[in-house]
């Protein structure tokens, strides 16, 4: 069985909303809400842990999903629910609740393809890059133009060994303070991650434009009935 950690913690700067983001609705639902959903309905995963911003507090969770206070940095949220988590479940999936478009099939793929290779430390999602990605310096003079054939846009959920992932949040505070993915302090910490390709439509909701285009992609899933 696998056990899911959806990180919702965030205040959301950059999206600026009256509220912490993970709160934000979003077709009727917050944000954290159609992420609780699609993993409650995966196969696979019975138990959910939420990291929440500090001062908040869900009631009405449905069984199997309990919350945990956040931490400064993403990685204090996932090593917090990681902690309420325990050592029950071999596997943990680690979700951001600002991919709110997450659908029940991708989260059993990741782990199904994690399950399928047992050399493999941690699974992830992530989509072919289609933009021509450089490297520039400081001054905008670029460095490097980088292959695009081996290039993945990575997104969540990541699924991995539960003790690749805790050995991964034992690295020191500078390289967590730099990661913006639990996968790379996994690669760091000399672990073997592989990426299962992943719709783009899994988008993350950072600025306004991605709620709206969040907010849309939604309503048409739903279809014309509402
Ligand atoms: N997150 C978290 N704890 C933190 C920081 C982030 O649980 N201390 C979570 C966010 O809630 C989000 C995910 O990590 O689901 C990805 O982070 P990001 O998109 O950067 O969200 P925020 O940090 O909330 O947004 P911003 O950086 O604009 O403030
Ligand atoms: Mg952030």
């Amino acid at each position: 069985m696998t056990v899911a950690l959806i990180v919702a913690a965030g205040s959301g700067e950059r999206l600026g909303a009256d509220r912490p983001k993970a709160l934000v609705e979003l077709a009727g639902r917050t944000m954290l809400g159609h992420s609780i959903d699609a993993l409650s309905a995966a196969r696979g995963i019975e138990r959910i842990v939420v990291a929440l911003p500090r001062g908040v507090h869900l009631f009405d969770l449905p069984p199997g999903v309990e919350c945990v206070e956040g931490g400064e940095a993403r990685s204090d949220s996932v090593r917090n629910a990681l902690e309420a988590a325990g050592e029950r479940d071999e596997l943990v999936l680690v979700h951001d609740a600002a991919r709110p478009l997450l659908e029940p099939e991708l989260a059993e793929r990741v782990i199904a393809a994690l399950v399928g290779d047992p050399a493999a430390d941690a699974a992830i999602a992530a989509t072919p890059v289609t933009d021509t990605i450089k490297r520039a310096g400081p001054d905008g003079t670029v460095l490097e133009t980088l292959p695009r054939s081996e290039l993945w846009a990575v997104q969540t959920p990541q699924v991995f060994r539960r003790r690749a992932l805790a050995g991964a949040l034992a690295l020191g505070a500078g390289e967590l303070a730099g990661a913006t993915d639990d996968a790379s302090l996994v690669e760091r910490a000399g672990g073997r991650v592989i990426v299962v390709p992943a719709d783009p439509a899994n988008l993350k909701v950072t600025t306004p434009v991605d709620l709206r285009l969040a907010e849309l992609l939604l309503s048409e899933r739903r279809g014309p009935a509402g």
